[in-house]
């Protein structure tokens, strides 16, 4: 068998990569400037990517070369040549939960073997999440109503007993009024579908699917998530005019208007996700400041291997102030 390029990934340093953005986005909590957040959590999570014995290229990041100066589409990141892989990243997902102090914000990332993560503009997808036992069940195509009788099903019980995540925009008024009248129950947010989209694949978590139009990098990232957790990922480009469906095509799509599936969207055998809380979420625990330190909650996961891990971090920066750390 072929040396697999992610095998021998630090899987632990990689995890420092989103805690460093995550702590450095977490000291911006509730300052009402998104900016100032957003740039602390790209710039922590660049250098400590300048740690890594790896060479990635970033194929979901900041934006093009000429919008970000670090962590842009193209960048080549790492400190060393032996791994070849492709980096998915959002430093700061959920930039407005972030400015407000709000629940549901995570420093992400994904790394896979070269050409393993669609390379998708910063532009919206309609998606549908789903985890393990629906994935077989669903399908973007079908009337949202279809959908939610089929989930129903799945799970052995009635729509009202199912709960759908859905991005609280204008744009999904129709979906919104449809799902309610199905007597599905809702989950309206502000911000912040990647964490919403592991919620879904996660048993015990009381939400069931994402549904609707967020931001299609957002949609690669979450299929990363659920290459490793199971689950279903569809997603279409939505298009707000020609230019954008032109820059799908540049970017290799041949036909920009299909439906992608989780494996198109995430088609690497090596995926690894991680994501770090930055504020608490269904999932994750945001990060917690303390006397000369701070603690953090991680979530990493490899594909290949199976293996998922939440970790909890302990970062003391002055040992005198931190005295002794709670278990
Ligand atoms: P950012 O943190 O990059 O701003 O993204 C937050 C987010 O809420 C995503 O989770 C979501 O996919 C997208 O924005 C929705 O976009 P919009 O706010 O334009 O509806």
């Amino acid at each position: 068998m072929d040396r697999c390029v992610t095998e021998s990934l630090p899987i632990l340093e990689l995890v420092s990569v989103t805690e460093a953005a995550a702590l450095a986005g977490a000291h911006r909590m509730g300052q009402g400037d998104n900016e100032a957040a957003d740039h602390a959590a790209v710039e922590a999570m660049r250098a400590a990517m300048s740690c890594l014995d790896l060479r990635g290229v970033i194929v979901i990041g900041e934006g093009e070369r000429d919008q970000a100066p670090m962590l842009y589409i193209g960048e080549v990141v790492g400190g060393g040549d032996s791994r070849q892989v492709d980096i998915a990243v959002d430093p700061l997902e959920g930039t407005n939960l972030v400015a407000k102090g709000l629940p549901g914000a995570l420093s992400v990332l994904a790394v896979s073997e070269p050409g393993g993560l669609l390379h998708a503009p910063d532009i919206y997808m309609d998606k549908l999440i789903v985890g393990p036992t629906c994935a077989d069940h669903v399908d973007i195509r079908h009337p949202v109503e279809e959908n939610l009788s089929a989930m129903a099903k799945a799970f052995n019980r009635s729509v009202g007993d199912l709960a759908v995540t859905i991005l609280d925009r204008p744009r999904h008024a129709d979906l919104i009024a449809r799902v309610r009248a199905a007597g599905a129950r809702i989950k309206l947010i502000s911000d912040g579908d990647v964490s919403a989209a592991i919620a879904a694949a996660v048993r015990g978590t009381g939400v069931h699917a994402v549904m609707g139009i967020g931001g299609a990098p957002e949609g690669v990232l979450a299929a990363a998530a659920l290459r490793c957790l199971g689950g279903k990922v569809q997603g279409r480009f939505w298009f707000r005019g020609d230019e954008e469906r032109e820059r799908v095509r540049q970017m290799g799509v041949a036909d920009p208007d299909r439906v992608f599936d989780t494996d198109e969207l995430a088609p690497g055998d090596e995926v690894v996700f991680v994501a770090t809380g930055i504020t608490d979420s269904d999932l994750l625990r945001g990060v917690r400041f303390f006397g000369g330190g701070a603690r953090t909650h991680s979530l990493v996961m490899t594909r290949r291997t199976g293996e998922i891990r939440f970790v909890d971090g302990i970062h003391i920066s002055d040992r005198a102030k931190a005295g002794s750390i709670l278990l």
